[in-house]
């Protein structure tokens, strides 16, 4: 029922954890199951995401699509970031069971988060200076 894909990045899940002086966060729950992720990350000043974590109290396709979702945006552009969808992070797992598609919409919720996150600290160290 899961792809071998999804196996592999359920057991040897990478970016588990949470990035030290993280400069963006992102915690999301799942009004489907009530499970919880946080995305940390340390965005440099040009907009490079340069560390990406995540911790989670969710469930095995949670687990697998945080992994590949992190790996797809590390070393990317917050820009390109942006655009990442759970179907792209799906497509890329090569599919998940229809009951577990909403596991990985909180992968890719708590990336934007993080990214909002990123954006406001950003616009108040602004109004700071
Ligand atoms: Fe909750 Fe998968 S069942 S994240």
């Amino acid at each position: 029922m899961y792809t071998e894909k999804v196996m592999e990045n359920f057991t040897n899940p990478k970016n588990v954890g949470e990035v030290e002086n993280a400069n963006a966060v992102g915690q999301v729950g799942s009004p489907a199951c009530g499970d919880i992720m946080k995305m940390s990350m340390k965005i440099n000043d040009d907009g490079i995401i340069e560390d990406v974590k995540f911790k989670t109290y969710g469930c095995g396709a949670a687990i697998a699509t945080s992994s590949v979702a992190t790996e797809m945006i590390k070393g990317k552009h917050v820009d390109e970031a942006r655009k990442l969808t759970n179907q792209q992070v799906i497509d890329d797992l090569g599919g998940l069971p229809p009951a577990k598609i909403h596991c990985s919409v909180l992968a890719a919720e708590a990336i934007q988060a993080a990214l909002e996150d990123w954006e406001k600290n950003k616009e108040e160290a602004k109004t700071e200076a």
